[in-house]
């Protein structure tokens, strides 16, 4: 069994992104990445913590838009309209998910699509599912990235995705699609979810249920890629799939924490910067 390092991958892909940024900087050109945060969730605050962090570490500029829960519609409109004309942004973020009384998808599609670097507006979306150059939700394109970094092609392999999600699971299961995998996926009325696990020779969950994949439900010799992040009442961080017991059974495993979460971060650098390069054409 080979455990799939996101961490150390993510380490490789910033010092990329770092000779990136040199050049685009002697070009007159400074990445920016604005962050919009509603409300008060702790979790939601801790990732824009980290996103800010890794901007500053590799010499992105970064906004972040607090606002508070009871914020109105139109205010957060009104911010978004403002960056999408501020040309020293190249990416716009809204950090997930919104207070119940704002309409998401009204604030999604006011993002430019070509600032649109967590690649959530339905033209970003239908330009993926065509397999066109676009942005690509930063948690699937860094599972993609893992994969071929270890050399593993999806094409042909039989592909679990378990959570359809837009920000995960959809998004994870049109590039699979688009490597030629075969794609199966579950969510929360499929009726027998071990019936299509056991079948996986690519399984990837993004649930948010610890222990929902057991040993029993995966293929031996398969690959496996834990999406969740679950704070346990004892502190422990733990993803979806039981790691003690399905990692002997397995080939690839990803660990939480360590695995997908980095990569996620790396890949909204990555995004950033490729929306920075376009400020040349
Ligand atoms: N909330 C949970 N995951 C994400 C993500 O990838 N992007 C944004 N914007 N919000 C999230």
């Amino acid at each position: 069994m080979q455990v799939l390092d996101g961490k150390a991958l993510s380490v490789k892909i910033k010092d990329k992104a770092k000779e990136d940024i040199k050049v685009l900087k002697s070009k007159g050109i400074t990445p920016g990445l604005a962050v919009v945060i509603i409300g008060d969730d702790p979790a939601s605050h801790t990732y824009v913590k980290m996103k800010e962090k890794a901007c500053e570490d590799i010499g992105i500029y970064s906004i972040v838009h607090k606002m508070p829960d009871d914020i109105s519609e139109e205010k957060i409109i009104e911010t978004i309209e403002m960056m999408n004309g501020n040309s020293n942004i190249d990416g716009i973020l809204i950090q997930l998910p919104l207070p119940k009384h704002i309409d998401t998808d009204r604030v999604l599609q006011t993002v430019s699509a070509q600032k649109d670097v967590d690649g959530f507006h339905p033209f970003n979306v239908g330009k993926l599912i065509l397999g066109l150059d676009t942005f690509i939700p930063c948690t699937p394109l860094g599972v993609m990235k893992l994969l071929e970094e270890y050399d593993i092609d999806p094409k042909g392999l039989d592909a679990c995705v378990v959570g359809a999600s837009n920000i995960v699971g959809k998004p994870m299961m049109n590039l699979l699609l688009n490597a030629f995998a075969t794609v199966d996926i579950c969510h929360i009325y499929t009726k027998d979810l071990k019936s299509h696990t056991e079948k996986a020779d690519l399984l990837i969950v993004g649930v948010g249920k610890p222990n929902l994949i057991t040993e029993d439900m995966v293929k031996e010799g398969a690959i496996v890629i834990d999406i969740g992040i679950n704070r346990l009442q004892s502190g422990k961080l733990v993803g979806d799939v039981a790691y003690e017991s399905v990692s002997s059974k397995c080939d690839f495993i990803t660990p939480v924490p360590g695995g997908v979460g980095p990569m996620t971060i790396a890949m909204l650098l990555e995004n950033t910067i490729k929306s920075a390069w376009s400020r040349l054409s």
